[in-house]
């Protein structure tokens, strides 16, 4: 890992990836505080919001942590300018390829710049534009996902750019042993989302934690398109009666489609916002029932509530063990 925490600036290179409503100052300080890498999701954040939140966990933590951003957020470069304020060490870019300007606006404020490589020949791009590192992401993790599953993407991409930039994998990791093998095979690190969801410091409803104590891996579903005019990126969550709303609300845009009552731009923005509305229910509202339950296949290996110390440290100590019979 020792290539990841020089990145980083941790004790250990596990990132807690950033999690909408959950990635939030108490959850982000524990995780740098227990030696890994915490990182504000600014979602859908305004760039006063985001502030205050920096300076928060600022306040709670004086390790390293860095902040998510939307590369499609409508006020980029603002929150952008915002973390330069903060002097932010590290700015992970989600959401589709950084537009133009984004990353030398990052990269001259001093901070590292991380973006999500979804294919080879897009990690190649990235790598050429002064990207600092990668993190690649497969279909397992919870949240928005892409097509192609953690193991092939690490397949592809280590062997070719690991030697290049610092390489995160992510996306149904929750045991140790799973991290050594992703580092024997060159990733500098690993990022996990659902395992951090049940953490003690995470302020995650405690029905929301529940359900993700109680699921299995099958329950972790991809949601599914309905109408090829209006490409939605899937979302995995666990299923609810928030997964069949999502199914309604995209035909009821299909036929505002139809009716012309939208433009194609304004029906996907509004199935974004049903997503991040339907999460907020679950995470703050403990709504399990209505609001998006977002978790990752590895939900079947969260079965308790425990600090983050306590999961970073079992996480570690199965990936030492591996190596060490290897
Ligand atoms: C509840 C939830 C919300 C998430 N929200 C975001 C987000 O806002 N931005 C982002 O880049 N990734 C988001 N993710 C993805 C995580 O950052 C992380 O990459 C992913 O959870 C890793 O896979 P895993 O769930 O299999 O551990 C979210 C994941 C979950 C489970």
């Amino acid at each position: 890992m020792a290539r990841g925490t020089a990145l980083l600036g941790s004790e250990v290179a596990i990132i807690c990836g950033a999690m909408s409503w959950v990635s939030e100052r108490n959850l982000v300080s524990a995780v740098s505080n227990a030696g890994g890498f915490g990182l504000i999701a600014c979602g859908a954040m305004t760039p006063e919001l985001l502030d205050k939140e920096i300076a928060a966990t600022k306040a709670l933590t004086s390790k390293p942590f860095g902040v998510n951003l939307i590369t499609m957020h409508p006020q980029l470069m603002d929150l952008i300018a915002v973390c330069a304020k903060h002097g932010v060490t590290h700015i992970v870019l989600a959401g589709g390829l950084p537009p133009k300007g984004s990353i030398e606006a990052i990269k001259a404020s001093g901070a590292k710049v991380i973006c999500f490589a979804p294919a080879l020949s897009l990690a190649k791009k990235l790598v050429r534009s002064g990207v600092d590192a990668l993190i690649i992401e497969g279909m397992e993790a919870g949240g928005h996902i892409g097509p192609v599953a953690t193991s092939v993407l690490a397949q592809e991409i280590l062997p070719e750019l690991a030697s290049e930039v610092p390489i995160f994998v992510a996306g149904g990791i929750g045991r140790g042993e799973v991290i050594a093998s992703y580092l024997k095979m060159g990733a500098a690190g690993v990022q996990l989302g659902t395992r951090f969801v049940c953490a003690t410091e995470s302020i995650a409803h405690p029905d929301f934690k529940k359900a993700f104590i109680r699921a299995n891996a099958r329950d972790a579903i991809a949601s599914v398109q309905i109408d090829p005019r209006l490409p939605v990126i899937p979302v995995r969550a666990l299923k609810n009666v928030g997964t069949e709303a999502f199914t309604a609300k995209q035909r009821e845009v299909a036929q505002m489609l139809d009716e012309g009552k939208v433009d194609m731009m304004a029906a996907q923005l509004e199935i974004e916002h049903y997503w991040a509305g339907a999460l907020r229910r679950a995470v703050i509202d403990g709504d399990v029932e209505n609001g998006s339950l977002m978790a990752g296949q590895s939900v079947g290996m969260v079965s308790r509530e425990e600090p983050v110390a306590a999961i970073l440290a079992e996480l570690v100590a199965q990936a030492e063990t591996a190596l060490e019979a290897s």
